[in-house]
């Protein structure tokens, strides 16, 4: 079989004993990382597809650039209006696209803990609307996912970044239950990033940062009627920052992929081949050291930070591919879209002497959480519900608006998360992150703060976290969007304790 060009095989062996080397001059653990998932199944995929034609030569880059609003003075004040706009993606028409400020990407906000961030917001939709903060610590006043902007009504939201919200990747979307899936698929998310300790490790600080908002979108000739809701639904488009398949000039040795995916159902399972990769941060921000992996699995809501060594590159472009993942049973749910092998973006060697700069050996510290209070169950499943047709549940019940768990300020709460049903679920909680304590009864080895786990058919997840600062009403769901949509949300209520004692 011809092998095509997409993967350059010059200097593979030097590339990945360079990697190795560095990772023993690092002492970082050589573990894949807790987000992988079943990545052996996936070998014989490895070299199939990757000369068919959704690599191209020449990529379009049409890109628009990200418009990128920084908080001055502890204080970020924007206008930020969702309505429809006519756009032209991969060189395709799309009319009617739901955009923040008439553009695809939506402007990137970045902010410090402690800022305030106001937010001057306009629904300029024929429906109604809201924003939710995800990734953010924040009151659930501010962060009011029960919130419906109708057509034509505005709102401010003012948000106080809690003084002590890690630095990360965070982003925002709609979060109006029912219509979750359609806005974001088609168009509305935006990068939230909070920047503090992480962005000041040195060797981090001069690394060439490039953030990749991943968003996948119907053609608009495709009949969207025929989208497997069930299933989740998938773009056959894939985009990164609005632009199809971009090609990126590396200027520095060390390359800080920021990556966020905003899609409402496709996971993300990115590779460069022959290329370690250095995870540093996740949903929850950085790790306490960086980790090396082969491949990064990112599941909707999730995010990611990669470093990438650059020195070494070839001159010829080198491709994040994007590898198959099954994230459904066989039969009648398991319509993905093809599962094949693509290139989403090429980074490509600027001519110039690169100073090689190695990377830091250890991150942020976190904490691990004290023993539990209280252990609570959720089972994840889907089923026929009476009068409403097929539903997601959480314990059996699909979201009513009713309060399905209720727990205390200050306390601190393991949940052992089951899923029973056919198809993978990544499950998302507002307002507090938390930390992955086992799967399956296999205690996890790295500590990590997360705000979305992936729990695989038939696995079970257990999770602990403390809830500070907030009380409120505030949800937790699969962050497959339309698996939220059809039900698989929870609202939770943070009560203050009863029995406080004053006076
Ligand atoms: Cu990304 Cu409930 O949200
Ligand atoms: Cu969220
Ligand atoms: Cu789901």
């Amino acid at each position: 079989m011809a092998q095509h060009q997409c993967l350059p095989v010059t200097n593979r062996k030097s590339l990945r004993n360079r990697a190795v080397n560095q990772v023993k001059k690092m002492g970082i653990r050589r573990r894949e990382f807790i987000t992988m998932g079943a990545l052996g199944t996936l070998g014989a995929f490895a070299l199939k597809s990757c000369g068919n034609s959704s690599i191209p030569n020449t990529p379009a880059n049409n890109e628009t650039p990200t418009q990128v609003f920084r908080s001055e003075n502890g204080l970020l004040e924007i206008d930020l209006t969702a309505q429809y706009s006519d756009l032209v993606l991969a060189e395709q028409p799309f009319p009617q696209m739901m955009t923040y400020n008439g553009q695809i990407p939506a402007p990137r906000l970045e902010v410090n803990a402690g800022d305030r961030l106001i937010i001057h917001f306009k629904n300029d939709l024929d429906q109604a609307t809201n924003l939710h903060f995800h990734g953010l610590h924040l009151s659930p006043d501010q962060d009011n996912v029960f919130l419906k902007i109708a057509p034509g009504q505005s709102h401010t939201y003012e948000l106080d970044i809690h003084p002590q919200q890690r630095a990360g990747t965070h982003w925002y979307h709609p979060h109006l239950h029912g219509s979750v899936a359609e806005q974001l698929f088609r168009g509305l998310a935006g990068i939230i990033v909070v920047r503090g300790a992480l962005d000041e490790i040195p060797e981090i600080a001069v690394a060439q940062e490039e953030f990749f908002l991943l968003q996948d979108f119907a053609s608009p000739d495709a009949n969207s009627r025929h989208m497997n809701l069930m299933a989740g639904r998938e773009g056959s488009l894939r985009l990164v920052n609005g632009s199809y398949h971009p090609s990126i000039e590396v200027t520095e040795d060390l390359l800080r992929l920021r990556l966020v995916n905003a899609s409402p159902s496709r996971f993300y399972h990115l590779e460069i081949k022959g290329q370690k990769l250095v995870q540093i941060s996740n949903d929850g921000g950085a790790l306490s050291q960086p980790i090396e992996i082969d491949k990064l699995l990112l599941t909707p809501g999730q995010r990611a930070e990669l470093l990438i060594h650059t020195a070494d590159l070839p001159d010829i472009p080198i491709h994040l591919l994007n590898l198959p993942y099954k994230r459904t049973q066989m039969g009648m749910m398991g319509n993905q879209t093809p599962q094949t092998i693509e290139a989403i973006a090429d980074f490509k060697r600027a001519a110039k002497d690169f100073d090689v700069v190695y990377l830091p050996e250890t991150l942020q510290p976190i904490e691990q959480l004290p023993e539990p209070q209280q252990t609570r169950q959720f089972t994840l499943n889907h089923g026929m519900v009476k009068g409403q047709g097929m539903a997601f549940l959480i314990n059996g019940e699909s979201y009513s608006g009713a309060v399905q768990t209720e727990v205390t300020l200050d306390t601190v709460e393991d949940w052992e998360i089951k899923n029973m049903g056919t198809m993978d679920h990544p499950f998302h909680i507002h307002t507090n992150k938390f930390q992955i304590i086992s799967r399956n009864g296999i205690p996890e080895e790295m500590i990590v703060w997360h705000d979305t786990v992936l729990v695989k058919v038939g696995e079970t997840i257990k999770i602990r976290m403390k809830f500070e600062h907030f009380t409120g009403e505030t949800v937790y769901h699969c962050h497959i969007l339309d698996h939220e949509d059809l039900g698989m949300m929870g609202k939770l209520k943070i009560s203050a304790p009863t029995a406080a004692i004053f006076g």
